[in-house]
């Protein structure tokens, strides 16, 4: 097989995420290997709503057209990615006091937007991250302002536009138990509220030793069982230790251990190399195993130039996360994913 997407035809997409630089093809080699190797595409930033809706009601779809442009060129399933998100939130947004005007906004975004790429975005992220750790509805200015229903109104305001599209709920640390057994709970009331959700989605940004198999392997088992489809749409997995829990003098103690490995551009180690291709291998065999359950698989970027854990959530860290490396080279990685098929 000569390249991840006819590897994995069949079982499922194989997809990236691109941000301004690949959807606007500033480098042909870069094109040239996303569509070579990926059939499935997530705009890493630019559908967010401080992009698309800056001001109220002044929409810019100057990149999204783009992007759109560019899967439908090379014939690539189109993920819209995403809707409601406390995060990349359009300023404007976050200064919404009251119910009414929160359900005008949701109406108004997800109604505009939905339309506007009717027929051409094949899914969409509906929320993005609304639970906590513990499986709680997260803080924010939806729930705060209109209750925990905005999820319900925001999916049926979807499907209400387009019945076609499917509709994901994406989070992240879904193998966590608690935030895993929320986000069961948060399907079941869209589904007992009557509002259509065919996805999950979970993130998957990952480590070389968290989460374990198992925990993923449950995750799989538990959103399928409630009849969704479940899709792994940000995979990448970091090389360094999460700086997640510490506090300010073991992240710098962590980080000085890091050091080694940087400063970038520099390859990752070979023996961390070896690594990083086994924990691809094992993951990708269990997805494998199921296939009939998984829609699509997602990396967060096309190469380690891209991704967004060089500057996150400590600047100037270097990360080595996907399967091509700085010169677009594939990595141990890539052939651990590969030689499965
Ligand atoms: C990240 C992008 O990769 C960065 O470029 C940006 O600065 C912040 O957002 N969860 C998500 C994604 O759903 O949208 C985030 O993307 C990564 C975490």
């Amino acid at each position: 097989k000569n390249s991840l997407k006819s590897a994995y035809n069949g079982d499922f997409y194989i997809g990236t995420a691109l941000d301004v630089n690949q959807i606007e093809e500033k480098n042909a080699k870069v094109t040239q290997l996303i569509s070579k190797e990926f059939n499935a595409i997530t705009p890493e930033n630019i559908m967010k709503s401080m992009f698309l809706q800056p001001e109220e009601n002044k929409f810019d779809f100057n990149l999204s057209d783009k992007y759109v442009a560019f899967g439908q060129k090379h014939n690539m399933f189109i993920h819209g990615h995403t809707l409601v998100w406390h995060s990349q939130l359009a300023p404007w947004m976050s200064k919404i006091k009251d119910s009414v005007s929160m359900a005008k906004m949701l109406t108004n975004h997800i109604t505009t937007v939905v339309k506007k790429y009717q027929g051409k975005i094949d899914s969409w992220d509906v929320v993005n991250e609304a639970l906590n750790e513990d499986g709680t509805l997260r803080k924010s200015v939806f729930l705060n302002t209109y209750g925990k229903d905005f999820l319900t109104l925001a999916f049926k305001t979807a499907a209400k536009i387009d019945s076609k599209v499917d509709l994901y709920y994406n989070d992240y640390n879904l193998c966590n138990a608690k935030k895993r057994k929320g986000a069961v709970e948060l399907v079941k009331n869209l589904q007992k509220n009557g509002a259509k959700i065919d996805g999950v989605g979970e993130q998957g940004h990952w480590h070389l030793d968290t989460p374990t198999l198992e925990e993923i392997e449950k995750t799989i088992l538990d959103f399928s069982a409630l009849g969704v489809k479940v899709a792994f749409s940000e995979l990448d997995i970091s090389v360094l230790p999460s700086p997640y829990g510490l506090q300010g003098a073991e992240i710098s103690q962590r980080f000085a251990n890091n050091e080694k490995m940087n400063p970038y551009p520099k390859t990752l180690p070979d023996s961390m190399q070896v690594k990083l291709a086994q924990r691809y291998n094992d993951i990708f065999k269990l997805f494998l195993k199921h296939k009939d359950k998984i829609s699509r698989v997602t990396f967060w970027g096309v190469n380690d130039t891209q991704s967004w854990l060089n500057d996150f959530p400590i600047k100037g860290r270097t990360d080595y996360p996907l399967l091509f490396d700085s010169n677009l080279q594939p990595k141990k990685a890539y052939e651990s994913v590969i030689s499965l098929k």
